[in-house]
Parts: structure tokens; sequence; C-alpha cells
């Protein structure tokens, strides 16, 4: 049965809408969704040293590339915070059908709104914009030798530990990054 142009039309422009809205809605909030490339991943959670006694925040979780890599390869503890309600929901059911949903804990909402101070790992993935906003929250909330590590954008301000330029991994450790 031939596909009438107007019905194809109308998908490819409800799939683009639907692409749209997936990729570029949460800018409003803090950043657009694209998954931490996983060399990125790899480098964020090896200089973290992340181990099973850290509590790592995954601050705009996305899909998560951090949040499950952290608890199934660094066994670690894992709050992974996402705005967007679509990708929130695929937390949830990743989380449901993987075998470290214990270690996990997944919230709904504005990572503005969290508090820091549990935090012994945060990772980031934000638009410098968001970076700039946390800046001082991370000041005032963060505990003595917590360590935050941030793909693609630095925290202004404060001075790395670590750089790598192939990855884009910017490694802080709280208070020596407080600029002098
Ligand atoms: C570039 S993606 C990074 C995704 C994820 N960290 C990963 O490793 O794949 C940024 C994510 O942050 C989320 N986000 C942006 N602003 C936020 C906010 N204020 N609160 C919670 N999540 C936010 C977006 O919805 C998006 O999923």
């Amino acid at each position: 049965m031939p596909v009438s142009p107007l019905l194809l039309l109308s998908l490819v422009l409800l799939a683009l809408a639907v692409l749209t809205y997936f990729v570029y809605a949460s800018f409003a909030f803090g950043a657009g969704y694209q998954p931490t490339p996983r060399r990125a991943v790899r480098t964020m959670l090896r200089w973290a040293e992340v181990g099973p006694s850290d509590t790592v925040y995954d601050l705009g979780a996305g899909t998560g590339a951090i949040v499950f890599r952290a608890a199934r390869i660094y066994r670690a503890q894992v709050l992974g915070v996402e705005v967007e309600p679509l990708r929130y929901l695929i937390l949830r059911v990743r989380r449901r059908l993987g075998a470290n949903g214990d270690r996990i804990r997944l919230v709904w909402g504005n990572l503005f709104r969290l508090d820091f101070h549990e935090a012994t790992v945060v990772t980031a993935f934000l638009w410098p914009g968001a970076m700039e906003r946390l800046r001082p929250k991370f000041e005032s909330e963060l505990r003595p030798g917590a360590r935050v590590v941030s793909h693609c954008h630095k925290i202004p301000n404060w001075r790395p530990t670590q750089y790598d330029p192939e990855t884009d991994v910017y490694l802080y450790r709280w208070p020596d990054a407080r600029a002098p």
C-alpha cells in the first residue's frame, strides 16, 4: 500500500520534533543531551580514583554513561540526577534491568537543588554557565578530599590538578583547586 507523501512528511517532522526536544530542551536547565564519550568516562572515573567507599554524584545523568559504569566497574554508591523526564525514565528502566540497582539512587529534578555534602566524587558534562553556577555551591558544600571531574568545560577560577586534552577531562581536588 503506497504511503501518502503528506503522512510521510508528518512522520519525519514529528521525529525531528521529538529528537530536537530530547537533545535540546534541557539546555534551559544547564546542558543539552550528549552522552559522555566512553574514553572520557574511563578517564574521569580513573582519575577520580573511584572505589567502593565513594559516593559519586553525576550531575545531569543523561541515559547513564557514567552512573552505570561507576556502580558496575568501580562498585561505588552512585546518585544520578536528571531533569529531563524521558531520560529519567530510561535511567529507571536501566537500573531495573541491571545488576547493581542497590548501589544506584536516581533523582528526577534540578541538580542545582541538590546538596553536595555527601559526595566524595562529582562528575559533570554540562554547559559553561552551569559550571559557573556550580562553583559557589561546590565551595560551600564539598567536603575536603572530594574530587570533581568535568568533561569539556572547566570550573571558572579553579585550578585543575590534571587536564587531558585528548579526552577533554579536567580533574579538580577540593580544596586544592581554590585559586591562590
Ligand atoms: C551532556 S549530557 C551528559 C549526560 C551524562 N552525564 C552522561 O555522561 O552521558 C547533560 C545532561 O544534563 C541534564 N541536565 C541539564 N541541566 C540539568 C539540571 N539543571 N538538572 C538536572 N539535569 C540537568 C541534561 O538533561 C542532560 O541529560
